[in-house]
């Protein structure tokens, strides 16, 4: 099982929106994939509720128990023939709650935005990623993804400018698009939409979703199944209520 962890200290920078997106595009790519939410606002749940039967299923793990009437239908544990595992995470974790969220990632995936505001937290994040976590050891499984870009405007430029500076690669840049907001509500991915309304958005989700595969083959051979870090996810807890 290939487990893929979203990150970003800053609210709002589109961490659920890839994660469901993301979920979806592997669920529809063959993946027995699972969704676990460590956030307590339970959006990546509540978005997984509204998911048609008719559509690639998907598991969904409430991390944070905060509504139990929410959660109630969730299981805890990823089944066990699950191949690929998406962690949403809250905003604001700390370089110890970076670390707890990210242990045993097979991949690390940021999206960031293009404000000032945007950048500047991010280069704390990836900061603070890059110093605290193990399991950044070598960096080829972490990814920046380009989020809300609108073409040929100073924020796009910006954002451009900032990633250059990295040795990090982007694997994918997400338009500023309404079709986000849409599916937010219905539990599709982009990935779900018929090609006509998506065509613009769904050759990113191929970019990420090619990432991801360029590296499980290799993984996969190399060693037996992955256990989920539950545990992880407690700690997790004490670590962003300290924040
Ligand atoms: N590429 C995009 N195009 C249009 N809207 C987007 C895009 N990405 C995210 N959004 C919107 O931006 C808002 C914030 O996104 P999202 O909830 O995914 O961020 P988050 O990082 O999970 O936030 P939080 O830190 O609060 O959990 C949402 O309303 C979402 O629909
Ligand atoms: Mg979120």
């Amino acid at each position: 099982m290939h487990k893929i962890v979203i990150i970003n200290s800053k609210g709002g920078s589109g961490k659920t929106t890839v994660s469901v997106n993301l979920a979806a595009a592997l669920a529809a790519s063959g993946e027995r994939t699972a969704l676990l939410d460590l956030d307590p606002q339970g959006s990546s749940m509540r978005w997984l509720k509204q998911r048609s039967e008719e559509l690639p299923p998907i598991t969904g793990i409430a991390g944070f128990r905060s509504d139990s009437n929410l959660t109630r239908s969730f299981q805890l544990t990823p089944p066990g023939n699950t191949t690929a595992l998406v962690l949403d995470t809250p905003a604001g974790l700390d370089r110890r709650g970076l670390e707890a969220a990210t242990r045993g990632a097979d991949a690390i995936l940021m999206p960031v935005m293009s404000s000032d505001i945007d950048i500047h937290a991010a280069t704390h994040c990836i900061a603070d990623l890059l110093l605290g976590s193990k399991s950044m050891s070598g960096r080829k499984r972490f990814g920046i993804i380009a989020n809300r870009v609108k073409p040929n405007t100073r924020g796009g430029k910006r954002l451009k400018r900032f990633l250059d500076n990295f040795d990090i690669p982007v694997v994918a840049t997400l338009r500023d698009s309404v079709n986000y907001t849409r599916v937010a509500e219905t539990g599709q991915g982009l990935i779900d939409l018929p090609r006509w309304q998506a065509q613009k958005d769904i050759g990113a989700w191929e970019d990420i979703v090619e990432w991801i595969s360029s590296f499980k083959q290799s993984d996969e051979s190399a060693r037996g199944p992955l256990r989920v870090g539950l545990s992880g996810a407690v700690r997790l807890a004490f670590s962003r209520n300290s924040v």
